[in-house]
């Protein structure tokens, strides 16, 4: 078994191993760490596009991103890109990538590529911690609703502020049209995490849009309060990156937030998602 330190918070850092030549027993190793701290961090890695591409593979068949620019040469890697003249990054508040889709993501694999002097770290929250931590009668509300998730308002046509509308994104992100065409999914507020089984808060600010059979304005307040809620600090890790870092985050246990703190210099990361399960809620 390699190293593992666990943060406050959320996450583990695992440490002793080479993410280019894994085990069996490695991979099995990662999966349970995602399953149980929901992110996993890496050092001092040597990944080029294709041994990234063959990691991620490992765990999953690869997503290819419908809406970030891709990779010229590796469509399976998304870029997040900002260079030193663009205002706003992308994934730069609180979500969980692809709640939107029917089955969402499992996960991404990210690697720091260019990275600016200072700034520019990536902020995890746990969704094990924040169920956990509810009173019982938020735990008992969301374990017995649904809620909608979509990603017309953030990647669509008519999205505000974001994705391929707004010139800011331009060679960014795009294909708005795929994201008009998307039907939303309904998925429970509080899901059996699939690797772990362990109850997780399902829904994020960015893209569940109302809870089934609730008013709408009830609905927006209740969101709101359970994203002041799991974003406590208590909940936290703000994971800095250095040459050589790779974030493994499950989806379906945390949400990310990348911090724009760096004007004037370029960030490159690049991506990849890897297929997930169908959601099923926890136990009421
Ligand atoms: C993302 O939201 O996928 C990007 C995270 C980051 O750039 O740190």
């Amino acid at each position: 078994m390699s190293d593992i330190t666990v943060h406050y918070g959320v996450g583990a850092t695992i440490g002793g191993m080479d993410l280019r030549s894994l085990s069996d027993a490695q991979v099995d190793q990662i999966r349970s760490t995602l399953g149980n701290h929901g992110v996993v961090f890496f050092r001092d890695q040597e990944l080029n596009e294709v041994d990234h591409i063959s990691l991620a593979e490992r765990f999953g068949t690869i997503n290819i991103n419908r809406f970030f620019a891709a990779h010229p040469d590796h469509p399976e890697i998304a870029m997040v890109l900002k260079e030193p003249d663009d205002d706003r990054n992308i994934g730069g508040l609180w979500h969980t990538d692809h709640s939107y889709d029917h089955e969402p993501a499992l996960g991404s694999i990210l690697v720091a590529r260019d990275l600016p002097p200072v700034g520019g770290d990536t902020h995890f929250t746990s969704m094990f911690a924040a169920f956990d931590a509810l009173d019982d009668e938020m735990k008992e509300f969301c374990l017995t609703h649904n809620a909608e998730h979509s990603a017309h308002h953030a990647f669509g046509t008519e999205a505000d502020g974001y994705g391929e509308s707004d010139p800011e994104y331009e060679g960014r992100l795009g294909n708005a049209a795929a994201a008009d065409e998307l039907k939303n999914p309904i998925h429970p507020m509080v899901i059996a995490h699939p690797i772990s089984g362990k109850p997780a808060l399902f829904v994020n600010i960015a893209f569940t849009i109302g809870i089934v059979g609730v008013d709408p304005d009830e609905s927006r307040r209740i969101i709101k309060t359970l994203y002041d809620h799991a974003t406590q600090e208590r909940f936290v890790h703000r994971f800095r990156w250095e040459p050589g870092s790779v974030a493994f985050w499950d989806n379906r246990a945390v949400w990310h937030n990348a911090m724009n703190d760096y004007a004037g210099h370029r960030r490159l990361m690049h991506r990849i998602t890897i297929e997930g399960d169908p959601l099923h809620a926890a136990a009421a």
